[in-house]
């Protein structure tokens, strides 16, 4: 045997056993975004690497230490998606979709971020998320935060949500002025991270999660008091909207996000049963990007959901993974019942009914072994004197009851109940 070549560090398989999990979680997502007006797009997974430098921003760890960047054969520099967003923003200006008015968009797929992996932090993830374009009032913004909640509230899960107020190009500049100035004075009990941002993002030192930086961080200046009058006005709608939705929030005045494209609303939904990754989604309002990456002034506001986040949380929750397992296992007798197996298998399948066999043949017990593996709901065995007659036995895996069928009513006999 040859030295095996196992995965890349961080980038996950999901194995047939657990697929079921995604395959629900995408349906739903699908289903909850479509009753809300949302259309799939669907965008590389490569993009300019400049796009990001540009739309996240330079200064973000995602850009700045944890994309996947290569040059082309010497041609352009790429980058492997690290979001969706700027992706998305991309297509849309590049498409002129903005003549059409407000639009509603969602994709799901791989994004990397080569993030030292831990419990619900991977280098390959998954995310699904919704952009909503063109739509600067707060309507959006409370019914878009529903709409995840309704998400979850779909899957049964749980999550706490954080909204906040990070500003706009009017209120926060002077705001971060100030934060700097107080940062620095007080460098001395923050860790060198929080030292090194002080200067680069201070928006992002107020995330800091090392204890000895807290204290310096609770009695920081807030950006909620020093918001202006639109962005005060446009987070009192925004909650006003949820009040008015009956979905439960806290504001959390130092909830800032990792990426620089936010202003006014930033939110996140936070699940205990994720350890220290514990946002399961994020987004916010991000009304300059569209500018910003070459298109005309468009407001905008979304968000990205982990895929593999949610997965952890639905197995926390010993929620069942949905699979589709065979209605029927046929076991052949001898080679006149194996024939006929096979005939009659298809016959069902092609009429959508699961069913399934063991082509190798083989010993009987062996057969039905395997039907047991797959999880089979009616055993029905088949050989020269079945085939002859007609009929057979429907035997149900689960009770070992045996009911006399006819075999060319197996398809009823058998069709689950809608
Ligand atoms: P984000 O907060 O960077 O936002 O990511 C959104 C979600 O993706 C996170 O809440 C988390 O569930 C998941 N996620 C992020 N990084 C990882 C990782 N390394 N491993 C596993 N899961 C991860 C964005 O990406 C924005 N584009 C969201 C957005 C859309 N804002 C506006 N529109």
């Amino acid at each position: 045997m040859s030295a095996k070549i196992t995965g890349v560090k961080g980038m996950n398989d999901v194995l047939p056993a657990q697929v079921g999990r995604w395959h629900e979680i995408e349906a739903v997502a699908r289903e909850v975004f479509a009753v809300y007006g949302y259309r799939e797009v669907r965008t590389p997974v490569v993009e300019p690497a400049a796009l990001f430098a540009r739309g996240v921003g330079e200064q973000t760890d995602i850009v700045n230490k944890e994309m996947y960047v290569f040059e082309d054969k010497g041609e352009d520099m790429l980058a492997l998606r690290p979001e969706g967003t700027a992706g998305t923003v991309r297509a849309f200006i590049e498409h002129g979709a903005f003549v059409d008015g407000p639009q509603k968009w969602f994709y799901m797929g791989a994004m990397f971020r080569r993030e030292r992996p831990q419990k619900g932090r991977y280098r390959q993830f998954h995310q699904v998320g919704c952009e909503a374009f063109g739509i600067a009032e707060p309507a959006i913004d409370a019914e878009q935060i529903a709409m995840l909640a309704d998400f979850l509230g779909r899957l049964g899960v749980k999550a706490a949500l954080k909204i906040n107020s990070v500003g706009d190009p009017g209120c926060r500049p002077a705001y971060l002025a100030d934060l700097r100035a107080y940062l620095t004075g007080r460098a001395g009990e923050l860790c060198a991270d929080c030292r090194e941002r002080t200067q680069k993002n201070p928006l992002r030192v107020l995330d800091c999660k090392v204890p000895t930086c807290q204290p310096v961080l609770e009695q920081a200046p807030r950006l909620l008091e020093r918001l202006c009058d639109g962005c005060r006005d446009h987070f009192a709608a925004v909650r006003a909207g949820l009040d008015a939705l009956g979905v439960a929030y806290v504001v959390e005045p130092r909830l800032v996000r990792g990426l620089d494209y936010y202003i006014r609303t930033a939110y996140e939904f936070t699940s205990d049963a994720l350890g220290a990754q514990s946002a399961v989604a994020g987004g916010g309002r991000y009304d300059g990007l569209v500018e910003t990456l070459g298109g005309p002034a468009t407001p905008g506001i979304g968000f990205g959901l982990g895929l593999e986040r949610l997965a952890l949380i639905l197995e926390a929750n010993q929620r069942p993974v949905p699979s589709r397992t065979p209605e029927i296992f046929f076991v052949s007798a001898d080679g006149t019942g194996a024939l006929e197996a096979l005939k009659l298998a298809s016959t069902l399948r092609k009429a959508g009914i699961a069913c399934d066999l063991d082509a190798r043949g083989g010993k009987f017990k062996t057969q039905v072994k395997q039907a047991e593996r797959v999880g089979a709901r009616y055993l029905v065995v088949l050989g020269g004197n079945e085939v002859a007659s007609g009929e057979a036995k429907l035997k149900d895996m689960a009770t070992r009851a045996e009911t006399p069928v006819r075999l060319a009513d197996l398809a009823a006999a058998v069709r689950p109940a809608r």
